[in-house]
C-alpha cells in the first residue's frame, strides 16, 4: 500500500487495544507494522481485519529491533505491548518490571540509535492509587499501589527525561477501562484468562460461566459497588491517531487521561449487559477484591484540549452492545 503518511510501528498491535488503534490508522491512511510477542495477541485477527505486516517478537530483542528500523522507514511508534495483569503483577513484579520498563527503554534505545523522535505510549490511571479527587486530573498524586502500575509510572519518568535530554517526544495516554469493541465487529476484547468485568458478564450472558460475581456490596456508592469509567476502545483508538498527529504537528511531550468522565457501577454495568443481551445473568454477592478503590472517574478536559478529543460512544449500552457483537461473533453465535 503507497501512503504519504509516515509508516507507524506498533506494539502489541495484535492485542486488543493496539488491534483497535492499527484499525483506527489504517482508516486514517497509515501504513502500519505491528511487534507482537503473541503471547497474547491474536494472529489470526491482523490477518483477517489488518493490512499491517506482522512481525513476531518483543521489545526486548534490541537485534530484531534494530533490524525492524533499518528494514522500514518509521515516522512514530506507538508502545501497547506489556503484560497488563494487576493480580499477576504482585505474583510476578520481575516478569514486569522486565517486560514492561526493560522492554520499553530497550525499544526507545533503539529509537534513539535510529534517530525516530515520536512515541506514543499506552499508560494507566493505576499510577494515581487510591484517589483523593474525582474527577482525576493529571496532576493528581501519583502513588501506584502494584508492581503493574509502578512498571508504568516508570516509563512515564523515563519518557521526561528522555524528552528532556533527547528531544524524544511522548504522547502518554493513562487509560481508565477500556471497553467494548469495534463497532463493525471485526475485533474486540479476548484476554486469556479474562479478568474484566464486561467480557465476563457478556460469558455469563452467552451461558459459558454461570453467574457473575459482584466483588463488594459495601463500598461508599449509591449501590455499594464499584464506579468506574469505562471507555469505548474505538474512542481509545482515535485519541491515538490523534496523538500520533499533535506529535508529527510539533507537539511536546504531555500526559493526558484517557476516560469518559462518566462513572457507571457494578450494578449498572450488569443490568445494562442483561437490557442489551436480553438475558437473564445470574449475579453473586461476593467480598471486595483487595486493591479495588470505590470510585475512579478521570477527567478528560485535557484530551478534548490538547488533542480536540471527543467519545463518540460515552454511553454504556454501546460499549456494552458492541463487545455483545463481538463474543457473539467470536463465539460462533452467528
Ligand atoms: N468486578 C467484579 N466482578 C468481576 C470482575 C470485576 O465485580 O468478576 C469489579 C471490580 O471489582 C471492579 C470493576 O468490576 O470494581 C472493574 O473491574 P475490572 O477488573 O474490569 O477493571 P479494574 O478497574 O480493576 O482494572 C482496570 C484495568 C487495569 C488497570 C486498573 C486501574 O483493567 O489495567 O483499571 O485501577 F490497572
Amino acid at each position: 500500500m503507497s501512503s504519504d503518511k509516515p509508516k507507524i510501528l506498533v506494539t502489541g498491535g495484535a492485542g486488543y487495544i493496539g488491534s483497535h488503534a492499527v484499525l483506527a490508522l489504517e482508516a486514517a491512511g497509515y501504513p502500519v507494522v505491528i511487534l507482537d510477542s503473541l503471547e497474547y495477541g491474536h494472529a489470526e485477527l491482523v490477518q483477517q481485519h489488518l493490512q499491517a505486516e506482522l512481525i513476531q517478537g518483543k521489545t526486548t530483542d534490541r537485534p530484531l529491533l534494530d533490524q525492524i528500523f533499518q528494514t522500514h522507514s518509521i515516522g512514530a511508534v506507538m508502545h501497547f505491548a506489556a503484560y497488563i495483569a494487576v493480580g499477576e503483577s504482585v505474583e510476578k513484579p520481575a516478569e514486569y518490571y522486565h517486560n514492561n520498563v526493560v522492554g520499553t527503554l530497550t525499544l526507545l534505545e533503539a529509537m534513539l540509535a535510529a534517530g525516530v523522535q515520536q512515541f506514543v505510549f499506552s499508560s494507566t490511571c493505576a499510577i494515581y492509587g487510591p484517589p483523593k479527587t474525582v474527577p482525576i486530573p493529571e496532576d493528581h498524586p501519583k502513588n501506584p499501589i502494584s508492581p503493574y502500575a509502578s512498571s508504568k509510572l516508570m516509563v512515564e519518568e523515563m519518557l521526561k527525561d528522555f524528552s528532556a535530554a533527547y528531544g524524544l517526544n511522548a504522547v502518554v495516554f493513562r487509560y481508565f477501562n477500556a471497553a467494548g469493541a469495534d463497532p463493525e465487529g471485526r475485533l474486540g476484547e479476548d484476554h486469556q484468562p479474562e479478568t474484566h468485568l464486561i467480557p465476563l458478564v457478556l460469558q455469563a450472558a452467552l451461558g459459558r460461566r454461570e453467574n457473575i460475581a459482584i466483588f463488594g456490596t459495601d463500598y461508599d456508592t449509591p449501590d455499594g459497588t464499584c464506579i468506574r469509567d469505562y471507555i469505548h476502545v474505538a474512542d481509545l483508538a482515535s485519541a491515538h491517531v490523534l496523538g500520533v498527529e499533535y506529535l508529527m504537528k510539533g507537539g511536546e511531550t504531555t500526559f493526558i487521561n484517557l476516560g469518559n468522565g462518566n462513572g457507571f457501577s457494578v450494578r449498572e454495568v450488569i443490568e445494562t449487559a442483561r437490557q442489551v443481551t436480553g438475558e437473564a445473568i445470574v449475579a453473586v454477592e461476593r467480598d471486595r477484591r483487595p486493591g479495588d478503590p470505590p470510585r475512579l472517574i478521570g477527567s478528560s478536559e485535557q484530551a478534548h484540549h490538547i488533542l480536540g478529543w471527543q467519545p463518540q460512544y460515552p454511553d454504556l449500552e454501546s460499549i456494552i452492545a458492541h463487545a455483545w457483537q463481538w463474543h457473539l461473533y467470536r463465539h460462533g453465535r452467528v
